[in-house]
């Protein structure tokens, strides 16, 4: 397995755990409810889509009988999505409890950063998926 590839999975876990934690503090506390977006995008953003992205770069290719189109894109779209995820989420619950435009401004930089790392994942899959594979004989 590539390293950026089981990294994912190891983040995604971590998201998990960070999320259900801010889900307990949700239930316990109506100041806490303001960070629902904060829950739900560790949540889809990092349990679920980054499990998605690391057993996809795992097992897609191996379904077509080929590697992944580039495994430096793999690479860099890891660091983008997990920086842009964390960036977006602090941003964000700075400006709930402090807020200002240029944390706002913040926010959408680094949700835009987070789309950067969506269309690389989509180009690299799609790359390595639409060719059509070579039949024997
Ligand atoms: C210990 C585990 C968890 C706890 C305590 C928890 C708690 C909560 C609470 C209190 C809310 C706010 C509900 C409301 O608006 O009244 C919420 C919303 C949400 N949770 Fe969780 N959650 C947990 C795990 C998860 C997991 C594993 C996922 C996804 C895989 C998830 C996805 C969401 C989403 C998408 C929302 C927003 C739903 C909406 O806007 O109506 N949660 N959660
Ligand atoms: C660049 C990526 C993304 C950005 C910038 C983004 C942004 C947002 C915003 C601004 C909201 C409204 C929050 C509110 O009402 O206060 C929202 C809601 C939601 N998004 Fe996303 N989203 C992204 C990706 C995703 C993905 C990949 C999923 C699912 C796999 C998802 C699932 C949801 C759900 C379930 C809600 C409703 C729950 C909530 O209000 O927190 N989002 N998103």
């Amino acid at each position: 397995m590539d390293r950026f590839v089981r990294w994912f999975i190891i983040m995604s876990i971590v998201y998990l755990g960070v999320a259900s934690l801010v889900g307990i503090a949700m239930l316990g506390s109506e100041r806490a409810m303001a960070l629902k977006f904060v829950h739900s995008h560790l949540n889809m953003l990092g349990w679920v889509s980054m499990m998605i992205y690391g057993v996809g770069y795992h097992i897609l290719p191996k379904f077509m009988g080929r590697q992944m189109y580039s495994k430096k894109l793999g690479e860099a779209q890891f660091w983008i999505a997990n920086i842009g995820l964390v960036a977006m989420l602090l941003f964000y619950t700075l400006n709930v409890y402090s807020p200002s435009d240029t944390l706002v401004a913040a926010t959408v930089l680094a949700g835009v950063l987070e789309m950067v790392s969506i269309f690389l994942f989509f180009y690299n899959m799609l790359k390595t998926l639409i060719p059509p594979v070579e039949q024997p004989g």
